[in-house]
């Protein structure tokens, strides 16, 4: 979850590295540093807390002390270790010749640390991290690989238990980065006479368009003007190019305060780039996948696995599967998954959901799915990460890059693909007939208009949030495919205002939750359409009048034209009318404008970077 950026050309390294950083500080914000390999030997700064104290750091020693045309820079989320300075990357070898950033965690580090001590070398971190610029550091300085920093590192790569991504520049060798990676992610951006590296594309898409993807356990050594790709065993191999379809524009706020409001509203787009390429010829199609129709039709159940928003887009197409495949759609949290012993087997649909596709719960559940001989089928937003890599095909979202930490756009998105999942079920399976399923991709099309209409309530939940007052805990309550907008509702405030939320399914109330009411306490209510199962918007609607007579205050999602709660509602939000199973699609907007509102209230103006929060979860 950590940023990563390397640099070798012939430009000076620590603006290029200080702006990859910043670009890259989503995927972790706990500290920051960089190193440069100049005429100075290794030169490195690095602070606990945002870039900009590493920026002030800078300042204070003088941007000139890290002068050199090669080096590497690291945003962090801790894993091993406190956010501290020493704890910070980049972490230098006991001879201060070698300096590291990695991302990801050194499993067997332990034995590792063990062993430089007992050699006399004092580490200076509590991190696992540390110990790979020592064992490097020592392997250049004595034994067979002695004076050999290629050999040195792939000795020492050799050695590593664990995932990790890892970068090193050696005092003696200031023209080359050397690199590796294991299960986390590395790219290379190819530039003339100047060669990157990076976490994502985010780290050079300002210098160069063109890329190469590494595979799992691969090690890369960068010039200015050539990279070399190797197997851990020193052999060579290779990597995928690609050109970078993302511009340094999609990746900057673009005029709106904040990354998420942008994120917000491009929430239409999202959508309907997710939807395009899948419906020709009267067909849902998953071309961007190899599972074939008749290998669909043979699936008799579906396991989902997904952690956070995710979870809760996949809990969403939970009711629309069922209702449409007629097979049984189980859920698992992630994280819970593999440690309950789920039953699978080759007749086992899951689905992977995850927007950065590095979420290490996800990922370990798709590894296990796959040994039950389970098919995986991954719906990400990011092209070349690891879960789609694993999995035996891939749906591929198109919200674009998602800097808010808070998931928004990803969701609806994940919402949007989940859904083609489920109809193309249908179709592979004859659920649904030929019409049923152009009707409902009609109506899947008419979202991305209805979701711009949705953003029109800005204004009024900017009002309401202001007239909510002091809040300290909220509770949203769902039925149906509510019940998820309820979770996702829940879960945004939480994130974003550190407030205490829960979402239930509205007729859980009654047994347990209802204690927690009581006079001016804001309760959110999804209302289902009055156009769905008759019964839900009416028991609803009960349950509005006994949370009120209960004195809370009731602020009510409802669509168009339904005008039986307009007495229950405190404050009343009007969605646009769709098909009910598409109302995840709408009524999540406003609420991810109320966390907002509500969180620059409660004085949390950086909406993008909650406190404790990382944008890729890679550790389990
Ligand atoms: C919530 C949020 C998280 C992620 C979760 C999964 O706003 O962003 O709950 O949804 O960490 O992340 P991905 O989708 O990257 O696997």
């Amino acid at each position: 979850m950590c940023g990563i950026v390397g640099y070798v050309g012939q430009k000076q390294s620590l603006p290029i590295a200080l702006d990859a950083l910043r670009r890259m500080e989503y995927r972790g914000y706990d500290s920051a540093g960089i190193a440069v390999a100049g005429s100075n030997g290794i030169v490195s700064a690095k602070r606990a807390g945002k870039l900009a104290n590493l920026e002030d750091k800078i300042a204070e020693i003088g941007a000139d002390t890290l002068g050199g045309t090669t080096g590497i820079g690291h945003t962090r989320w801790a894993t091993h270790g406190r956010p501290t300075d020493e704890n910070a990357h980049p972490h230098l070898s006991y001879d201060g010749k070698v300096a590291i950033v990695h991302n990801g965690i050194i499993e067997n580090f332990a034995p590792l640390r063990d062993e430089l001590v007992s050699a006399g070398i004092e580490l200076a971190s509590e991190t696992d991290s540390e110990v790979a610029a020592h064992l490097v550091a020592r392997a250049y300085n004595e034994g067979e690989t002695a004076g050999d920093f290629r050999a040195s590192a792939l000795g020492v790569l050799r050695r590593l238990e664990g995932a990790f991504t890892l970068l090193f520049i050696h005092a003696d060798h200031p023209d080359q980065i050397i690199a590796a990676r294991r299960s986390t992610p590395l790219m290379i951006g190819v530039g003339e006479g100047e060669m990157f590296l990076g976490s994502d594309v985010a780290a050079f898409i300002e210098h160069t368009k063109q890329a190469i993807e590494l595979g799992q356990d691969s090690v890369v050594i960068i010039t200015k003007d050539d990279y070399e790709i190797l197997n851990f065993d020193g052999t060579a191999s290779e990597g995928t190019p690609f050109t970078i379809d993302w511009d340094l524009e999609a990746a900057e706020k673009g005029g709106f305060d904040s990354f998420m409001m942008k994120e917000i509203y491009e929430q239409p787009a999202a959508v309907r780039d997710t939807l395009v390429g899948h419906f020709s010829a009267g067909r849902v199609t998953l071309d961007e996948n190899n599972l074939g129709e008749a290998e669909l039709a043979a699936f008799d159940q579906v396991f989902v696995i997904a952690c956070g928003s995710a979870y809760h887009s996949g809990l969403a197409a939970k009711y629309a599967i069922e209702h449409w495949v007629r097979i049984p759609v189980q859920i698992e949290v992630a994280s819970e998954f593999r440690y309950r012993d789920p039953v699978l087997d080759e007749r086992t649909l899951v689905l992977a959901i995850s927007q950065s596709g590095e979420t290490a719960d996800t990922l370990e559940a798709v590894r296990h799915a796959k040994g039950q001989g389970a098919k995986v089928l991954a719906v990400c937003n990011t092209n070349g990460s690891q879960i789609p890599r694993e999995s035996d095909a891939v749906l591929y979202t198109h919200a674009g890059p998602e800097i808010g930490v808070a998931s928004t756009k990803a969701f609806l998105a994940q919402v949007a693909a989940n859904y083609i999942v489920g109809l193309a079920l249908a179709q592979a399976k004859g659920t649904l007939s030929p019409a049923e399923v152009a009707e409902i991709w009609a109506e899947l099309e008419a979202v991305p208009e209805k979701i711009s209409e949705t953003l029109g309530t800005r204004d009024q939940l900017k009002q309401i949030s202001e007239t909510l007052g002091a809040v300290t805990t909220m509770l949203f309550l769902g039925r149906g495919v509510g019940y998820p907008i309820a979770l996702e509702g829940a879960l945004k405030l939480k994130e974003l205002a550190y407030i205490h939320a829960e979402g239930f399914p509205a007729g859980e109330l009654k047994h347990g939750p209802i204690a927690l009411i009581e006079d001016d306490l804001p309760v959110v209510v999804v209302v289902p359409s009055p156009r769905g199962l008759s019964q839900l918007h009416s028991k609803i609607v009960s349950n509005i009048q006994e949370i009120r007579a209960r004195g809370a205050k009731t602020l009510v999602i409802a669509e168009e034209g339904d005008t039986a709660v307009e007495p229950f509602a405190n404050w009343l939000v009007r969605i646009p009318a769709t098909r009910p199973l598409m109302q995840p699609l709408l009524a999540t907007v406003p609420l991810q404008f109320l966390s907002a509102d509500i969180a620059r209230q409660c004085g949390n103006d950086d909406i993008d970077k909650p406190r404790n929060l990382a944008k890729s979860v890679t550790v389990e």
